[in-house]
């Protein structure tokens, strides 16, 4: 956030140009002579009305609502508001999640052959982002806090180790915080890059609302970081597919980043969407702090009932690491190992709480701005309920496992095979007769979407272990070709 704005930059800030000009072409009660077909809504019935209740403001460029591929007007405007905000240089709007803006940001960065020095804990969209780019990646090993037992950050001692041995990489791209809202420092490694003159590109897409309260991790932005993208759908309260890139710094250069993410977005952008993200900017910027005080308080009342459940543990800031918790997610789990994540998953969606993932061992809750003390007051009175009903008494064991086997050495890859573009025999194989081949798809556990083998990549003992074992907990799995059956192919 940027914290330097003065008395008539916080009046700008109450303003939502583009949702107001929205609604005002609303209030007109215009006649549709354009797309979309459903003329305002017009062409829905009743119920399907109720249920898509912004047919009303799903408008498209026409004279007045700017046109998101070059903003003029109010897309400019709330273009900018944000970038005042979030502390860019220049911010752009997402309709298609922070997947988008990885495709252009790699699109944008990288020209074919570049190399870019990788985290390998990455969304899947980074892989197809370097795919589209026809770039090289050079994976840096996943770093696991041993505390929490997690895949977190990257090594600077790995990063500068890559950086010696591949000096022509374009830039550095890594993910904080992770699915777990676990983030580490990223200052040492803005220094790092920069001292070699490299960009840092961070995927904070579960971080929009880092930098907005001083018992919140600071964003990436403020860290010193050149291109950022984030999710403001998942952790701030745009609509679902809401997100923004920012840049800073005279190395992170917009146009470029314009034209790419005009290459893999809809020229038809969602205007609901749009409007959401001004709308998500003003809230955090003009009550986020008051909004994060409450949510804060009342999350701190529910650790409290939590703790007074000794069978159910959650996973704690530590003291002595650099690495910190976002107070917005919660990696719950049965201490007395009762219940895997998955059954307390559904133990708890049995009491009408949905969770945003679970594992074997966690499951994690996400909170918001807009999570409720009676949502709150719900999940503990559900995991009382379960702890009753399973006589979960005390905790017994209490070990954190993090078992995903990933390359533990700096990684090159040449170029990511498209699995749209392969000559070779493709065999189908079980996943445990699959070692020694290469995979033909990307293989991505969802969620957290974070490919355990890319297209192309060797199968080796452990991953096709690894791989049954998520399957046996009952996770899906995107990229498989029938059941527990792999797509392969050898080489010479
Ligand atoms: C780390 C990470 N990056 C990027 C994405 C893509 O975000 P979106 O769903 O906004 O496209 C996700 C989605 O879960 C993610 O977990």
């Amino acid at each position: 956030m940027n914290y330097y704005m003065n008395q008539q930059q916080k009046m700008q800030q109450k303003k939502t140009p583009l949702y107001d000009e929205l609604k005002n072409h609303y209030t007109k009660r215009p006649v549709s002579f354009h797309v979309p077909g459903h003329k305002y809504g017009q062409a829905y019935e009743h119920d399907f009305a109720t249920y898509l209740p912004l047919l009303h403001i799903d408008a498209t460029e026409i004279t007045g609502l700017d046109n998101l591929q070059d903003p003029q007007e109010v897309i400019m405007e709330a273009e900018q508001l944000a970038a005042q905000c979030f502390g860019s240089d220049q911010t752009f709007f997402l309709v298609g999640g922070s997947t988008v803006g990885i495709l252009g940001m790699l699109m944008a960065v990288c020209a074919p052959n570049d190399v870019l020095i990788v985290d390998r804990n990455i969304h899947q969209s980074v892989i197809h982002g370097l795919m589209l780019a026809k770039a090289k990646a050079v994976f840096l090993p996943v770093t696991i806090d041993e505390q929490y037992g997690l895949p977190c950050g990257i090594d600077p001692h790995h990063l500068k180790q890559a950086l010696q041995q591949y000096p022509e990489a374009k830039g550095i791209l890594t993910t904080n915080p992770n699915y777990y809202g676990i983030s580490s420092s990223l200052e040492e490694i803005a220094s790092i890059a920069h001292h070699h003159h490299k960009l840092l590109l961070v995927d904070e897409a579960h971080g929009a609302h880092f930098g907005f309260h001083p018992n919140i991790p600071s964003s990436a932005l403020e860290q010193g970081a050149d291109i950022v993208v984030q999710s403001t759908h998942k952790m701030l309260t745009s609509m679902t597919m809401g997100a923004m890139l920012h840049t800073q710094g005279e190395h992170a250069n917009a146009l470029p980043i314009r034209k790419a993410l005009n290459m893999v977005q809809s020229s038809s952008p969602s205007y609901p969407i749009l409007a959401s993200l001004d709308i998500a900017r003003k809230q955090i910027v003009v009550d986020g702090k008051h909004l994060i005080d409450k949510s804060l308080q009342h999350i701190t009342q529910l650790l409290k009932d939590i703790d007074s459940l000794p069978a159910i543990q959650y996973i704690k800031q530590q003291h002595n690491t650099d690495k910190k918790l976002d107070p917005f997610k919660l990696m719950l789990y049965d201490a007395t190992g009762i219940l895997s994540g998955k059954e307390l998953q559904k133990q708890l969606e049995h009491r009408g709480c949905f969770v945003e993932l679970a594992t074997s061992r966690y499951v994690l809750i996400v909170f918001s701005i807009a999570t409720t003390q009676q949502d709150l007051k719900r999940l503990s009175d559900a995991l009382k309920d379960i702890v009753h009903q399973y006589k979960l008494r005390s905790e017994k064991r209490e070990t954190a496992t993090y078992s995903v086997h990933f390359d533990q050495e700096i990684t090159e890859v040449l170029s990511f095979t498209s699995p749209l573009h392969q000559n070779q025999p493709i065999h189908q194989k079980h996943i445990l007769k699959s070692i020694g081949y290469y995979a033909k798809n990307m293989i991505v556990p969802y969620p957290p979407g974070v490919p355990l083998l890319y297209a192309g990549q060797q199968i080796t003992e452990k991953i096709a272990h690894q791989l049954m074992h998520i399957l046996q907990e009952g996770s899906s799995v995107i990229g498989l070709s029938g059941n527990e059956i792999l797509d392969v192919y050898e080489r010479e």
